[in-house]
């Protein structure tokens, strides 16, 4: 059986060896670590996904269950979570998605390309002078938060205690064996993110703006199942939390991947048309969000292996973008490469990512700007780029740059 344990520092450093051993010898395998089986191989992976009926999502984010007394005493003084996107399942599922489906869709977010651009101009000028900087806390933190900001309708200025909040919602999910100062610290943090969010739904629903919270909150009654108030703050707080951090790591994943392969960089220097391209084969290379959970509703079969009813699935999106019966040479980032965009990063099926355009055009503006106004980038004389150390999210905490100023 693989030796699977996410959160060793040698597997954090370099995941993908471990994954090609499981696809090879073991796609499907329980992880006693985890508690979980494993889902490695590409086929097995979409079988899943497009089965919600068989592989649910409910209490794929569970926050509120298994906490001692304490956290749940704080939690109850916030907004009730219940299940709204990622962790839901049809039909409630499609009461979430419709909302916000429109909303995100290929075509609102190209009418948004231009104030997108804005934002990434705006961040790399407020640097461009000084040489060098930690492109992770200077540009690609901040310029997700401004746009998810600019799209719900939120002040820019609140996004770094946002961001803060939906990182201690984030951090009560895998909290179960830290120190209970620690649940409570991030209980507290949920507990005001959520009355944010509330108090942002009240005062749309009583004076509508020309924003997304207000479409998402009149227009949460059109259909035949309204919803409440703190479905909608559920809902909300899975787009903040979603949009910020995977888009963040999409940037610096690329940097990163680019910079270790100078001939790449060059190429991309010399034809800008490369750089979706470059976002497709970085989201297959080195996918921000490595893998989901699913649990089953029946007893079933995955590539030969039977797991019971309720087994919880930990889908490794990231491995299946590296089986290389789909993409050949898996190892090799590829600009030219015809299937870049049959990557899983976004996973399929109903929860397909529903930020996927934007996260696209966010990803291609920042290396647009950051290529065109940072002549000769590299990395800050001896400093490396810094893992932040995480079980299914794959990014950088630091990454120190610099380049010449003309
Ligand atoms: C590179 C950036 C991003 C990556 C890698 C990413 C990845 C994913 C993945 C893998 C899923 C599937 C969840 C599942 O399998 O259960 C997902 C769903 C989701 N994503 Fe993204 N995402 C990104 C950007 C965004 C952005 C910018 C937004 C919002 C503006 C967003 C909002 C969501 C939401 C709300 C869902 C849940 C959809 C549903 O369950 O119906 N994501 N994302």
């Amino acid at each position: 059986m693989p030796k699977f344990d996410p959160t060793s520092p040698h597997q954090m450093e370099n995941p993908y060896p471990v994954y090609a051993t499981a696809r090879a010898e073991q796609p499907v395998f329980f992880s006693p670590e985890l508690q979980m089986w494993l889902v490695t191989r590409y086929e097995d992976i979409c079988t899943v996904v497009k089965d919600p009926a068989t592989f649910s999502s409910l209490g794929a984010a569970s926050v509120g269950s298994g906490f001692p007394p304490e956290v749940l005493a704080v939690l109850a003084e916030g907004v009730p979570i219940t299940p709204s996107l990622v962790d839901n399942d049809p039909p409630s599922h499609t009461r979430f998605r419709n909302l916000v489906n429109k909303a995100l869709a290929p075509r609102q977010v190209a009418a948004l390309e231009s104030r997108v651009r804005q934002a990434a101009q705006e961040l790399v000028e407020s640097f461009v002078r000084e040489g060098h900087a930690d492109l992770i806390t200077r540009f690609a933190t901040p310029f997700p938060g401004w746009v998810i900001a600019d799209i719900l309708g939120l002040p820019r200025e609140d996004m770094p205690e946002l961001k803060r909040l939906g990182d201690a919602m984030v951090g009560l999910l895998g909290s179960a064996h830290e120190p209970l100062e620690r649940q409570l610290e991030y209980a507290r943090g949920m507990v005001q993110l959520t009355k944010y969010l509330l108090a942002r739904v009240r005062e749309r629903a009583a004076e509508p703006r020309d924003d997304l919270l207000s479409l998402i909150v009149t227009g949460r009654n059109e259909r035949d199942s309204a919803l409440s108030d703190s479905e909608l703050v559920s809902m909300l707080s899975q787009l903040l939390n979603a949009g910020h951090e995977t888009t963040t790591n999409l940037i610096g994943n690329s940097l990163v991947l680019l910079l270790d392969r100078p001939e790449q960089l060059r190429a991309l220097r010399e034809d800008p048309g490369l750089i979706p391209q470059a976002v497709e084969e970085s989201l297959r290379m080195d996918a921000p969000v490595q893998g989901l959970f699913r649990t089953t509703t029946r007893e079933v079969e995955l590539s030969g292996v039977k797991l019971p009813a309720g087994a919880r699935l930990h889908v490794l999106y990231a491995s299946g973008n590296h089986d290389a019966s789909v993409f050949p040479h898996p190892e090799r980032f590829d600009l030219h490469r015809p299937n870049s965009d049959a990557h899983l990063a976004f996973s399929r099926g109903i929860h397909f990512c529903v930020g996927a355009p934007l996260a696209r055009q966010e990803g291609r503006i920042a290396l647009e700007v950051l290529l065109r106004r940072l002549p000769n980038l590299r990395y800050q004389d001896g400093l490396r780029p810094v893992r932040r150390p995480h079980f299914f999210v794959r990014g950088y905490e630091h990454l120190p740059l610099a380049w010449d100023v003309g």
